[in-house]
């Protein structure tokens, strides 16, 4: 019984040792690659943020397919999509629109393009965001660094649609009023909903 009991604490310990490992090399990994967080590192949305993030862009796409102005299908960008946890479920959700992910992490790049296998609307493509044409996309979703946000939006907003919509985690469009900011509860965590109509820049 002891012995078992034992074996019980030699197989926790193990596998607490393996968590570790793979936590230390997620921040590893992370740090590095985002040259020591001069670029976006790679955090996935999770948690409360995630439980509360996925059915706001899901009511939001649906409000907007009752608009007589918006054409569908949608096409649905995550500018930086890290492992595609944002663009699956809404891939499933929405298969009459069009979801694209462009990450430039080769890990999450590569990890995003097998989770992606079978969804005939979801292309996982390596691309830094800030050669990516915008014009196209309805729907723009991102969380990046402050700074990246700003300099992402400035680069975009010449080629987007006035009726674009854009779902951000975390750091805000300093440019934009959101139609919608959601808090998440913890005075830290909020996600913004912008309408990039021109009457509502500051
Ligand atoms: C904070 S993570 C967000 C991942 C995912 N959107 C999510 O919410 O779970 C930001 C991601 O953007 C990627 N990224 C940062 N700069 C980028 C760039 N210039 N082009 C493409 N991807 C970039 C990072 O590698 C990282 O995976």
């Amino acid at each position: 019984m002891i012995e078992f009991a034992e074996f019980c604490l030699l197989v926790l310990l193990g596998l607490l040792v393996v968590a570790v490992i793979l936590v230390s090399v997620f921040f590893i990994y992370s740090t590095v690659f985002s040259g020591f967080m001069k670029r976006s590192p790679f955090i996935i949305t999770t948690g409360a943020t995630y439980k509360v993030m996925i059915p706001e862009m899901i009511a939001k796409i649906e409000e907007c397919e009752k608009k007589s102005d918006m054409k569908t299908p949608f096409n649905i960008i995550d500018a930086g999509c890290g492992i595609a946890t944002l663009l699956l479920p809404l891939a499933k959700k929405f298969p009459q629109h069009n979801f694209v992910g462009v990450e430039i992490g080769i890990i999450p790049y590569l990890i995003a393009k097998i989770r992606a296998y079978g969804y005939k609307n979801l292309q996982i493509l390596r691309q830094d965001l800030f050669t990516t044409d915008f014009g196209k996309f309805n729907f723009i979703i991102c969380f990046l660094l402050p700074k990246t946000m700003q300099d992402l939006f400035n680069k975009c907003k010449k080629d987007i649609s006035d009726k674009t919509v854009f779902f951000v985690n975390r750091f805000k469009i300093n440019d934009l009023q959101p139609s919608k900011k959601i808090d998440i509860g913890d005075n830290f965590s909020y996600i913004y909903i912008y309408d990039y109509l021109p009457e509502k820049r500051k």
